[in-house]
């Protein structure tokens, strides 16, 4: 779920990439007619992506409308990603792009928002002299305010993180959605404090949705037409929400069950699981609903437990196994996916050869694959040396892309000839005869289309093939 390339889907895996160019409305939003336009560009995890839906209904209320051609546009924004030093050099990169468009539309606004803007505040102003408006994650709300200060020729910042905001109110209007796929933001920031990364900085602490306000967002998206909708948080496993008036606690168990209750026709995904927060009522709750997919996102990091303490993740190998083993015993048939880092500071060959027999041993069906890219102000930053060199790092990492592919088609082939029920999404990017859907694993399936079949229905389809990382069936 992350993204450290100039793209604007690639990260929005359960969306069809296919439809880049639509953006749909919501119906009952209103814009007034200003003749205002915004283009908005988003890098990192799904939060992000998910946040620029809520900017983008915050900024529609005040009469600017989405574009996707950024010439046409008075306002461009960027929502940024701290997470590795590449995700920054990105950043800054493409801002060089939106100075030319500047230069030829003067009077054009630039606006930095989401981890970059929250790390870097006012220095931002100061690096970058386009730069006219810094926004935080926890600021979108002041965003017509800022706009109007640039507008009258001020800079414009706030970076206020809260430890009460989650736009709970907003009803996100989906950017370069395929009316079929959604996310809805379940909780902000993080208080885990893993001692390589950044994110506590930039999004603050810890705070949970009001659960009604979610399932009424699902239900809301449901009578829309959609058919999945994905859960997200930092660790969606301490999601904990108090009902003010009752004091019952909703856990992220009970918040999935009333979210599956919506309706059986639409799947609940849910990202991302913490290895030390994950519970079995969790997966029972998973067990019990057809509707919520059997695919878990449990980023693991390392193999060795040295180095997982270093990292602070408060798990160690034998426990996260212990986790895996439990996943596949409650559900036989969940997929699951990990993050990993590799080369992080002073990680020896033998504790290297530990993350590689787990990809092995938890048989990954996929996983993002990362080296260690030290991270200012944190933890790590600063009582740890960056001590692995670079190629080193490097190769280590080519190691474990390489296990993870072979794991990964192993994986695939052994689906050759089950059934599956996937959603289809749209047309598979190669060929408009064929439809590309996801499996309950998060699979991409790609099979020829039938007539009467469309985008958003289920299809039951068996597994004839696979190519690299997709398979290829026929329905039955
Ligand atoms: N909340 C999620 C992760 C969010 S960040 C979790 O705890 O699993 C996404 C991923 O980026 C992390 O899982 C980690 O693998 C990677 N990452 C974070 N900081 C990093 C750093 N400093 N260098 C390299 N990769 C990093
Ligand atoms: Fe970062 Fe750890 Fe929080 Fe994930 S759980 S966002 S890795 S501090
Ligand atoms: Fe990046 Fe911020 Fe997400 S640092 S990974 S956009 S929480």
């Amino acid at each position: 779920m992350y993204n450290d390339n100039p793209t604007i889907n690639d990260l929005k895996q359960p969306l069809d990439e296919s439809k880049q160019g639509d953006v749909f409305y919501n119906e009952q939003m209103l814009t007034p007619q200003t003749g205002k336009k915004f283009y908005i560009e988003s890098y990192g995890c799904a939060m992000n992506f998910s946040d620029s839906e809520i900017v983008a209904s915050i900024l529609a209320e005040v009469g600017y409308a989405p574009t996707k051609v950024m010439a046409e546009s008075d306002l461009i924004l960027i929502n940024t990603c701290s997470i590795r030093e590449k995700a920054e050099d990105n950043v800054r990169q493409r801002l060089r792009q939106f100075d030319k468009v500047k230069k030829e539309k003067p009077g054009t606004l630039i606006g930095v928002l989401g981890c970059m803007a929250e790390r870097l505040k006012e220095k931002f102003l100061e690096q970058e002299k386009l730069v006219d408006i810094v926004a935080g994650p926890d600021a979108y709300r002041d965003l017509p305010k800022l706009v109007a200060t640039a507008a009258g020729g001020e800079k414009g910042m706030n970076v206020f993180l809260s430890r009460e905001e989650t736009y709970a109110d907003i009803n996100p209007l989906r950017l370069d959605s395929n009316g079929i796929a959604a996310f809805i933001s379940i909780m902000r920031g993080c208080d885990n404090m893993c001692s390589f990364c950044v994110v506590p900085y930039t999004r603050g602490r810890e705070r949970s949705r009001n659960a009604f306000s979610i399932v009424a967002e699902a239900t809301d998206l449901y009578k829309r037409g959609y058919k999945e909708v994905t859960l997200l948080g930092q660790n969606v496993d301490s999601f904990k929400w108090e009902n003010p008036e009752t004091k019952e606690v909703v856990n992220f168990a009970q918040l999935m069950e009333m979210v599956a209750l919506v309706s059986p026709e639409m799947r609940v995904r849910f990202s991302t699981s913490h290895p030390k927060d994950i519970t079995d009522e969790v997966l029972y709750t998973m067990k019990k609903y057809e509707n919520i997919c059997n695919y878990i996102h449990l980023p693991v990091q390392s193999g060795n437990s040295r180095i997982l303490k270093k990292m602070n993740r408060t798990y160690d190998r034998e426990w996260y196994m212990e986790r895996v083993e439990k996943i596949y015993e409650i559900i036989p048939d969940c997929a699951i996916s990990a993050d990993i880092i590799c080369g992080f500071c002073s990680e020896t060959e033998e504790e290297h050869q530990d993350t590689l027999s787990m990809i092995e041993w938890a048989n990954y069906t996929m996983s993002y694959m990362f080296f260690y890219s030290e991270r200012p102000g944190t933890l790590a930053a600063r009582k740890y040396p960056d001590d692995v060199p670079y190629d080193v790092k490097k190769r280590r990492l080519q190691e474990v892309v390489d296990l993870q592919m072979n794991i990964s088609h192993k994986n695939n082939l052994k689906d050759i000839g089950k059934t599956f029920k996937v959603l289809i999404e749209g047309d598979s990017r190669k060929s408009d005869a064929d439809f590309k859907g996801r499996t309950s694993q998060n699979k991409v399936l790609i099979f020829p289309k039938k007539d009467g079949l469309k985008p958003g229905d289920y299809a039951e389809v068996k597994v004839t093939g696979v190519t690299r990382a997709t398979l290829i069936g026929e329905l039955v």
